[in-house]
C-alpha cells in the first residue's frame, strides 16, 4: 500500500479517537456534573456566612505513624447567642475530626459541625480526602442539629453516600438522625451503640474505640467514647465551651491548643456559662462520665470536644475533669434543699391574703424556721431562695379567675427536671366563687404539668379570713411541714370550707 494511504487511514483513525475521546469525556463530565459541581462549588444554605474571607486550610491535631488527626470543624466568630439561651461574645466552633487511619488507609470522621457551616467542613475535607474517596465511618457522639445538621449535605457530597459511609451513632440517636433528615434506617450502613454499663469495643479501619451510651450528657442518645491508640476521648458536647479564639477565623489552627487551658480565665468563664446551662439540670449525669474517665485516667491524653478549643496534652485533660466536676456540684434536688428552712410568699390587695400568710407563717414557726416575703417587692435572689427551701407555700388573692402574674413569674421559672422534688402549696383570698377561685388552677398545673410535690390540698377562703379560719390556716401550715418532713409524696386533702365548696 503506497504510504499517502497509510497517512491518510492513519489521520482517520487519530481523527476518530480524537471525537471519541472528547464525546466520552464530555459525557463522563455530562453525568458527572452534579458530582464534580459539588466538590468545587459545595451546596450552601441560604443563610450561611461570608466562608470565603476564612482560613480553610485543615490543621493537624495529632500525628504518629499510624493515624494522623485533622481538625474539619467550623469556627463562628460571629455568633451572639446559642440555642437563644448562651451568650457567645466571642463566638464559637463546631469541631469535627477526621482521622486517617494509615496502615487500613480508611478515613474516619467525627462530628459534622452546623448546616450554616457546612462549606467549612466540605473545603477542610477537600483537602484531606481525595475526589470520589468517601469517608468509611461517621462517628456522632450525639445528634443535636448544631453537630448533625449537615448530616444530609454531607453524605450526598463526593466524600461520602448513605450507602457506603458506615454510621456509628447510639440506637436513639439514629433514630433521631433519621427522623431528622428524612431517611430510613434500613436504607444506610450502621453501627448502634447500644445500652449497657459496659465499654462497647470496636475497630474502625485499625482505629479501636471503646465507646459507650451516656445518657442525658446532655441528649438522652449522647455517647463518651475513648481512642485508645490515641489517648484521647470524644465527649460531644460535655468539657467543650461556646468560646472561639481571638483571629480562629483567620488562623483556624488556633483552635488547638496544647497549653493549660484552665489559665485561660476567659475560656474558664465561659465553660463556667456553658457547663451550667447545659448540664446543670442534671449534675449526676456529667459527673458519671467524669468518674468512668477517671477509670481510665492515665492514659487519657487528649478531649476532642465540639465546642471551643481542642485540648491536646495530658494536663489539659485532668484539668478539664476537675474543673467540671468543680461546676457541677453534685446536688440532686433532694439534697439541694436546706432542712427546716421553708418560705411563705404572698401578694395581696387589700391585706387579706397577708393576714393569711403571717397565720400560715405562725403556724409553721411552731415546728420549723420560716420566711415570709411580700412578692409585690421580691428580693434579688428569689429563685435561689425557692430552690434551696425545704418548702414553699404561696398565697395568691384570685383575679378574674387567676392568681396574680408574680405567681406564674416563679412557676414558669420552675422546671420538672430540674426541681422535682420541690415541695409547694398554695393559698389565698378569693371574692366570689370557690369554684372560680385560682387556687384549683395552681394545683391542677402543678399536677398535670410541673410534676413537683404538692402534699396539701389549698386552702382558700373568702375575703377576709375569720379567726377560727385563720387558726385553720395555721394548722395547714404546720401539717405542711409535717408531710414534707416525712417526704410524702401523695396528695392529702385539708378539710375546711373552702375545699368543700369546690367538691361541690
Ligand atoms: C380586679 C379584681 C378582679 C377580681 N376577680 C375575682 C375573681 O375573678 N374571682 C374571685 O373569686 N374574686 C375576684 N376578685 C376578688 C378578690 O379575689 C378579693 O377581693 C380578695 O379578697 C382579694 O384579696 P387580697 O386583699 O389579698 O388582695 C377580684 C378583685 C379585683 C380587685
Ligand atoms: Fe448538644
Ligand atoms: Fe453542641
Amino acid at each position: 500500500m503506497p504510504q499517502s494511504n497509510t497517512n491518510k487511514i492513519l489521520k482517520v483513525l487519530v481523527f476518530i479517537g480524537s471525537v471519541f475521546f472528547v464525546l466520552s469525556s464530555v459525557f463522563v463530565i455530562w453525568k458527572n456534573y452534579p458530582l464534580i459541581s459539588e466538590y468545587y462549588f459545595p451546596s450552601s444554605p441560604s443563610n450561611s456566612p461570608r466562608f470565603f474571607t476564612s482560613d480553610f486550610s485543615t490543621p493537624i491535631i495529632l500525628k504518629n505513624d499510624d493515624f494522623i488527626v485533622y481538625y474539619v470543624g467550623a469556627i463562628d466568630n460571629q455568633l451572639e447567642i446559642f440555642d437563644l439561651l448562651i451568650p457567645t461574645p466571642t463566638g464559637s466552633s463546631y469541631n469535627s475530626y477526621l482521622i486517617h487511619s494509615l496502615k487500613e488507609d480508611t478515613f474516619i470522621l467525627f462530628e459534622t459541625v452546623h448546616e450554616d457551616h457546612y462549606q467549612q467542613l466540605h473545603y477542610r475535607l477537600k483537602n484531606v480526602i481525595p475526589v470520589g474517596r468517601m469517608v468509611d465511618y461517621l462517628f456522632m457522639s450525639h445528634m443535636e442539629p448544631d453537630h448533625s445538621g449537615s448530616f444530609a449535605l454531607l453524605m450526598n457530597s463526593p466524600f461520602a453516600s448513605f450507602k457506603h459511609t458506615q454510621l456509628i451513632a447510639s440506637n436513639e440517636g439514629l433514630e433521631y438522625l433519621s427522623r431528622m433528615h428524612h431517611f430510613d434506617l434500613e436504607d444506610i450502613s450502621s453501627i448502634a451503640v447500644s445500652e449497657t454499663k459496659q465499654w462497647q469495643e470496636l475497630n474502625l479501619g485499625g482505629l479501636e474505640v471503646n465507646t459507650r451510651l451516656t445518657k442525658y450528657v446532655h441528649w438522652p442518645d449522647t455517647t463518651t467514647t475513648y481512642l485508645k491508640q490515641l489517648k484521647t476521648v470524644v465527649t460531644g458536647d460535655f468539657f467543650g465551651a461556646h468560646y472561639c479564639p481571638q483571629n480562629a477565623w483567620d488562623d483556624v489552627s488556633l483552635i488547638i491548643r496544647t497549653d493549660n487551658v484552665i489559665d485561660d480565665s476567659e475560656w474558664v468563664a465561659a465553660a463556667d456559662l456553658y457547663a451550667k446551662v447545659i448540664f446543670g439540670h442534671l449534675p449526676e449525669a456529667g459527673l458519671h462520665v467524669i468518674n468512668v474517665l477517671n477509670e481510665i485516667d492515665d492514659s487519657i491524653e487528649n478531649v476532642f470536644d465540639t465546642h471551643g478549643p481542642v485540648t491536646v496534652g495530658r494536663d489539659a485533660s485532668k484539668s478539664l475533669r476537675e474543673l467540671y466536676s468543680s461546676i457541677l456540684t453534685p446536688l440532686p434536688p433532694a439534697k439541694r434543699r436546706n432542712k427546716d428552712s421553708f418560705l411563705v410568699l404572698y401578694i395581696s390587695s387589700y391585706s387579706y391574703t397577708q393576714e393569711m400568710a403571717l397565720a400560715v407563717a405562725d403556724g409553721i414557726k411552731e415546728v420549723s424556721n420560716v420566711e415570709l416575703i411580700d412578692l409585690s417587692m421580691p428580693p434579688n435572689d428569689l429563685m435561689n431562695r425557692v430552690r434551696t427551701a425545704s418548702g414553699v407555700l404561696i398565697g395568691t388573692p384570685t383575679f378574674v379567675g387567676m392568681p396574680l402574674p408574680q405567681i406564674w413569674n416563679i412557676l414558669t421559672e420552675l422546671n420538672p427536671v430540674i426541681d422535682r422534688g420541690t415541695y409547694l402549696g398554695f393559698f389565698g383570698s378569693y371574692g366570689f366563687d370557690p369554684k372560680r377561685c385560682a387556687l384549683p388552677k395552681l394545683e391542677t398545673y402543678v399536677k398535670e404539668i410541673l410534676h413537683v410535690r404538692l402534699p396539701l390540698q389549698s386552702a382558700g377562703y373568702q375575703f377576709r379570713a375569720t379567726s377560727e379560719e385563720l387558726e385553720d390556716l395555721k394548722n395547714w401550715g404546720r401539717i405542711f411541714v409535717e408531710l414534707v418532713n416525712s417526704n410524702a409524696r401523695d396528695f392529702q386533702e385539708f378539710d375546711s370550707m373552702f375545699s368543700r365548696a369546690i367538691q361541690q
